[in-house]
C-alpha cells in the first residue's frame, strides 16, 4: 500500500472571533504566524511539494507568509465548508494517492509526533480513515464522535446539527484526519450541504465512508489543550505563552542562564551559546544568534542580529539587524537601530544611536551621540554629544573617521565629510571640510575674555534680591 503522505492545511477562513481585519492564520504566537507554525509541522511529515495550503481570505498575504518554504497552494474562492475546501483542490491532490492528512491552519501547537503516530496508525489499519479524538472538558463548538455499543465510530455530528443526547457526548473531533486518498476521492462527491449552515462538512466523510462499507478509526489524543484551534485573542495569548515557555526551558537546559524566565521572550529561531546570561524582561527576537558568555541586560530587545562571544549588553538597549563582534559592550540605554557592524572590543555607551554604521575595533562612543551612515576607524574616541549630520533634507551622506582620531565632545560632523587618521577635533566644533591626518581642527567661535566685566556690572546696579 502507498503510504506517502500529502498534507492539506485549511486556511481559507477569516476567523471572525478574532475581531480583526487580518485573517486569523496571519496572527502571531511565539514569534511566528499561525500558518507558519502549521506549515512547519507539516514539513516534518511530508516534502514541500506534498504540502498544500487552502487559501481564500487574504490569500496573497497567507501565501507570502509561507511560500519561501516551497509549499503549494489551493485557491478556495468561496468558503462553502471544510469539505468544500478539499474539493477545491481535487485537481492537484487526487493524482498524488497515498495518505491524505488534513488539519486546520489555526492549530499551531500540534506536535509533529502526534501526526507521525496518526499516520502510523492509519498505515497499519484496514480503516478508510483515522481521525484524532479527545475527551474535552467543554466540547461546545466541536464535532462529537458518535460510536456504537461496541465502541466503533459511526459519525461525527457537528454542534449545530446535534441532538441534545449527542451534544452530551464529551468526546470531540479535534480536527486532524488521515484518509486513504483513493477512497477519499472516490467518495468525496457524496458530500451534501444538507445542514443548517448549508456547508459541505469534511466531517460527513466519516458517515459516507462507513456507509460505503469501510471502518473509520478514532485515535485518542492525551493532551487535547495543545491540539485545539485558536479562535480568539485570549487563546492566541495562551498559545504564545506556551511557545515561549517551551523555548526558554529548552535554552536553559542547553546552558543559558535566564533570570525570571517567565518574563523573557525568545523566538523559536534564536540560538544562544552556553553561559550567556539573559536578564529579566529581555526579548530576543527573529533570526538572532548570540554567542557564549554574553549578558543581555534587563528589558533589552535584540532582533535579527548576530552577537559573538562575550558581548555585554546593558539594560534597556535595543539592537536590530546588526552584527556585534566579540567582547563589545553596548548600553545601557543604547540603540543599534539598523544594519550596523561593531568590531571586536568596541564600546557603545548610554544614549548612543547607531544607524548603518561601522565601528572599528576598540572604538568608543560612550555617551549621547548619533552616528549614522558612518565608518568609524579603529580606536577612535567619539566624545559625548557628537552628531553626524547625515541628512541634508534630501539625501543621506557618509562620514568617515580615520583610525585613532579623537572627536571632541559636542562635535557636529556635517556629511559628507572625512576625518584623517590620528586627527583631533576640538570640542564644540562644526566640521564641514575634510580634516587631514594628524591635524587639529577647530570650528567654533574663539573665546573672548573681558577682565573685571562682571564686577563692574554689579557695582553699577546691585542685583535686587
Ligand atoms: C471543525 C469541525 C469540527 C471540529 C472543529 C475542531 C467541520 C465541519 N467541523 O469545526 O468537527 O470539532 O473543527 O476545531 O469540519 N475553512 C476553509 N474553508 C472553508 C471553511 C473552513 O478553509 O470553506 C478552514 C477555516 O479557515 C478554519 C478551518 O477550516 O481554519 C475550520 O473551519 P471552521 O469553520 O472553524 O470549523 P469548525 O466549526 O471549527
Ligand atoms: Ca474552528
Amino acid at each position: 500500500m502507498d503510504t506517502r503522505v500529502t498534507v492539506v492545511i485549511l486556511a481559507a477562513g477569516l476567523g471572525t472571533r478574532m475581531k480583526s481585519r487580518r485573517a486569523k492564520v496571519l496572527h502571531q504566537a511565539g514569534g511566528k504566524t499561525l500558518i507558519e507554525h502549521t506549515v512547519d509541522t507539516a514539513l516534518s511529515l511530508a516534502t514541500p511539494e506534498r504540502v498544500f495550503v487552502v487559501v481564500g481570505h487574504q490569500a496573497d498575504e497567507v501565501r507570502t507568509a509561507v511560500e519561501a518554504r516551497g509549499v503549494r497552494f489551493i485557491q478556495q474562492t468561496e468558503q462553502k465548508g471544510t469539505g468544500h475546501a478539499l474539493m477545491a483542490g481535487r485537481e492537484s491532490l487526487e493524482s498524488l494517492g497515498g495518505l491524505l492528512v488534513v488539519y486546520y491552519g489555526d492549530c499551531p501547537q500540534i506536535p509533529a509526533g502526534l501526526l507521525q503516530s496518526l499516520v502510523e496508525h492509519q498505515s497499519r489499519s484496514d480503516a478508510a480513515a483515522t481521525l484524532v479524538a479527545a475527551e474535552l472538558d467543554d466540547p461546545t463548538g466541536y464535532g462529537r464522535v458518535i460510536r456504537d455499543a461496541s465502541g466503533r465510530v459511526l459519525a461525527v455530528v457537528e454542534q449545530k446539527a446535534g441532538t441534545p443526547q449527542q451534544l452530551a457526548i464529551r468526546e470531540g473531533n479535534v480536527g486532524i484526519y488521515c484518509f486513504r486518498a483513493d477512497l477519499f476521492w472516490k467518495h468525496v462527491g457524496e458530500l451534501q450541504p444538507n445542514n443548517p449552515a448549508r456547508e459541505y462538512y469534511l466531517t460527513d466523510m466519516v458517515e459516507i465512508l462507513i456507509r460505503a462499507g469501510y471502518e473509520v478509526d478514532a485515535y485518542r489524543a492525551e493532551n487535547p489543550s495543545e491540539l485545539l484551534g485558536i479562535n480568539n485573542r485570549v487563546e492566541l495569548a495562551a498559545a504564545d505563552r506556551r511557545f515561549r515557555e517551551r523555548k526558554v526551558r529548552e535554552m536553559m537546559l542547553a546552558g543559558v542562564t535566564i533570570e525570571k524566565p517567565e518574563t523573557v521572550s525568545i523566538d523559536d529561531a534564536v540560538s544562544i551559546g552556553i553561559d550567556t546570561v539573559i536578564e529579566p524582561f529581555a526579548q530576543i527576537l527573529g533570526n538572532t544568534k548570540i554567542g557564549e558568555g554574553c549578558r543581555i541586560g534587563a528589558c533589552s530587545i535584540v532582533r535579527d542580529s548576530e552577537l559573538a562571544d562575550d558581548v555585554q549588553v546593558g539594560a534597556f538597549t535595543i539592537i536590530a539587524t546588526s552584527r556585534v563582534a566579540a567582547g563589545v559592550t553596548v548600553g545601557p540605554y543604547a540603540r543599534l537601530r539598523l544594519d550596523n557592524d561593531v568590531a571586536a572590543g568596541a564600546q557603545i555607551g548610554n544614549f548612543v544611536e547607531l544607524k548603518k554604521t561601522r565601528m572599528g575595533a576598540g572604538a568608543k562612543a560612550m555617551h549621547l551621540a548619533y552616528l549614522g551612515d558612518s565608518t568609524i576607524g579603529e580606536d577612535v574616541n567619539v566624545g559625548a554629544g557628537t552628531i553626524t549630520c547625515n541628512f541634508d533634507g534630501r539625501a543621506k551622506h557618509q562620514t568617515r573617521i580615520g583610525k585613532g582620531a579623537f572627536v571632541g565632545s559636542n562635535s557636529t560632523l556635517v556629511a559628507p565629510v572625512e576625518i584623517g587618521a590620528g586627527a583631533y577635533l576640538a570640542a564644540g566644533s562644526v566640521i564641514t571640510d575634510p580634516v587631514p591626518p594628524d591635524a587639529l581642527a577647530l570650528g567654533r567661535a574663539r573665546q573672548v575674555i573681558k577682565e573685571g566685566w562682571a564686577r563692574k556690572r554689579k557695582e553699577k546696579a546691585p542685583a535686587k534680591v
